[in-house]
């Protein structure tokens, strides 16, 4: 790295209507020597409109203004938080001063972090893992994705669209820019979720190969119609070639895939 500074630039880029009243709020940074990650936001519209998670702090009014193409922001009701990495909560204050009347949902330790870094209290809702919530006229199961960077991580499966949201699990890196999976080769998508995983999740190549099948299973049992990840380049509607995509790099990065039977 040059002069060991590196300078942050993230772009705003499109916001994608995903049906349902979902739309999906697209930003990217770069990460140095890599390529460029995506890094999401979603918005639910309706008679408590959610957010969730609140992208990048670069982005600041940038992001404000892509949320009040669609609706009044201070209409926001609540603010889903998957986790508190600077990532996803780079406009929490804003939005919350904003939004006077709106509650962040997250876990407890998500809760806590957020206590440490003097939020207040009385705007945050705990959710766990395994629960299911009523709200903006949907019913949304908490879940645990795969695996990710930090421990109160959650995401969720919307039930009436069968969204399936997993936070930073099926994020890539890429070199070039793309809108949809279907835009990428499979050598390419394997690239880009192996340089992910090796930046932000490295311990998944000293995890148990059953394990990792019984959570592809687990997704699969969902039976989700679109499959959305903090950092992937707009919505996944082939699951099944996401999933196939992931154990095929778990495999060559695995230290027990060959040793274990599945
Ligand atoms: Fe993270
Ligand atoms: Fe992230």
């Amino acid at each position: 790295l040059e002069n060991h500074v590196v300078t942050m630039s993230a772009r705003i880029l499109n916001t994608e209507y995903i049906g349902n009243d979902w739309h999906l709020l697209r930003a990217d940074m770069p990460v140095p020597g890599l390529g460029r990650l995506n890094v999401n936001s979603l918005l639910l519209t309706g008679e408590e409109p959610i957010v969730v998670d609140t992208s990048l702090a670069e982005l600041g009014t940038a992001y404000i203004e892509k949320l009040e193409q669609i609706i009044k922001p201070s209409s926001i009701k609540w603010i889903f938080l998957s986790h508190v990495d600077a990532d996803h909560i780079g406009n929490l204050r804003s939005l919350l001063e904003v939004t006077t009347e709106s509650k962040i949902l997250t876990s407890f330790l998500g809760f806590g972090k957020l206590m440490l870094q003097g939020f207040d209290a009385s705007r945050i809702q705990v959710v766990e893992p395994g629960v299911e919530i009523f709200i903006n006229g949907r019913q949304f199961k908490i879940l645990k994705p795969p695996y990710y960077d930090a421990p109160e991580t959650i995401g969720f499966l919307e039930l009436n669209s069968k969204i399936l949201f997993c936070s930073d699990c099926f994020g890539a890196v890429f070199n070039d820019e793309y809108s949809n999976i279907d835009e990428i080769s499979d050598e390419t998508l394997k690239a880009g979720l192996d340089n992910w995983i090796k930046v932000d999740t490295p311990w998944l190549k000293s995890s148990k190969k059953s394990w990792l099948v019984s959570e592809i299973h687990q997704i699969k049992s969902y039976d989700s119609k679109l499959l959305l990840s903090s950092h992937f380049p707009g919505k996944i509607e082939k699951i099944d070639r996401m999933l196939d995509s992931l154990l095929d790099v778990y495999v060559s990065i695995s230290q027990d895939a060959g040793k274990e039977l599945v």
